[in-house]
């Protein structure tokens, strides 16, 4: 075995994490990226955490020639990792075609590489946003996957169904969707963690640099959910944990461990935390108040989401470590980090 792994969006938040992760494993990892939403240093910090540096492509896999050379490349990986996506919810509303073409481009293009030559393992960054409104909690993996509201999110699911159809006819050929929840926290040492471009649409990104000072106030998109505080409520999970996740669904496919050959897992915590549950641990951990007001409900948001961790337990092996705090830690660890090293 070569445990040579390319990594689609490997400069990316849970793409670095991962890499970090596969590193550490022993993996030999190739980064593919086009760096249009991360930053070439992330590479650099990759090196200075693990001390080896990863291989890297600058290359839009969206762009069929582009693709067919980086993957002929390294034709001798055994593994993809595909993180290689656009993610901005919001954005993806007002332009679904951008968000269609570059997402399934993308994915399509690894796909036909991963035929051409030979590179019999995949796993697909999804989300838990192709549940849409579950009718029963927490979520398995069986229940039914629904039309997203948002272009980003419906990529995911158009995505997973174009795996699931490619895996059919193509039975040497395997593949895990990992289908994530609320991703936060980040690398330990703060050399890593989540960039977002422009004001940040997810909830601890806004937090943190609201507490930096760099937005003035947090809005709180509703509290009139039918929860504890009214506030809507959602399963939050480390980075680090989520990374580690991907080291065994890769495990799983290079030992031939799976039932099928398209799998899908959760990767939750299993446990539900409101909006100002998030709010209260990040002013106990940081020591200081949040300024935020409650207003209306964001369109398209669901009122509660978290996982079922049974099958990720028992077929992965896996299970969610770090808690909210050391999520919310890191995440402030990181945001202060980042900020000072641009700065100095
Ligand atoms: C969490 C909670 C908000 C911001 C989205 C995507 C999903 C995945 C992760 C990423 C919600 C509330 C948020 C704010 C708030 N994709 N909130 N004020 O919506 O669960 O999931 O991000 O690539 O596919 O849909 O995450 O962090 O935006 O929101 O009150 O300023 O925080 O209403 O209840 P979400 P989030």
């Amino acid at each position: 075995m070569k445990n040579k792994v390319i990594v689609t969006g490997g400069c990316g938040y849970i793409g670095s994490h991962t890499v970090v992760e596969l590193i550490e494993n022993q993996f030999e990892v190739v980064i593919f990226d086009n760096l249009s939403n991360s930053k070439e240093f992330v590479i650099d910090r990759i090196q200075q955490i693990t001390g080896v540096r990863p291989q890297f492509e600058k290359v839009d896999l969206a762009n069929e020639v582009e693709a067919d050379l980086a993957f002929q490349k390294h034709a001798d990986a055994d593994s993809i990792i595909n993180f290689a996506a656009y993610k901005a919810v919001g954005e993806s509303v007002q332009k679904p075609i951008m968000y269609y073409k570059n997402n399934l481009y993308a994915l399509i293009n690894s796909i036909e590489a991963q035929k051409k030559y030979e590179i019999r393992n995949f796993i697909f960054s999804s989300s838990a946003t192709v549940y849409g409104n579950p009718e029963v909690l927490p979520i398995t993996e069986d229940q039914d996957t629904k039309r997203a509201f948002s272009a980003y999110g419906n990529s995911k699911k158009i995505a997973e169904e174009i795996l699931e159809d490619f895996s059919r006819p193509n039975a040497e050929y395997k593949t895990i969707s990992l289908r994530y929840f609320n991703p936060i926290g980040a690398h330990a040492s703060g050399l890593i963690g989540e960039l977002p471009s422009g004001v940040p649409n997810n909830l601890l990104p806004y937090i943190t640099q609201c507490a930096v000072g760099i937005l003035q106030e947090l809005q709180v998109f509703g509290d009139d959910y039918d929860t504890k505080d009214g506030t809507a409520i959602r399963d939050y999970i480390h980075v680090v944990d989520l990374a580690k996740a991907h080291v065994k669904a890769l495990q799983r496919l290079m030992q031939n461990q799976q039932d099928k050959n398209y799998e899908v897992f959760n990767l939750g915590t299993g446990n539900g935390f409101t909006v100002l549950d998030i709010i209260k641990t990040f002013e106990t951990v940081a020591e200081m108040k949040l300024n935020y007001k409650i207003v209306d409900r964001r369109a398209g948001d669901v009122e509660s989401l978290y996982a079922s961790t049974q099958r990720a337990a028992d077929k992965l092996n896996w299970k969610a470590e770090l808690s909210l705090e050391d999520m919310i830690k890191s995440s402030w660890n990181w945001e202060q980090s980042y900020r000072a090293s641009v700065t100095n």
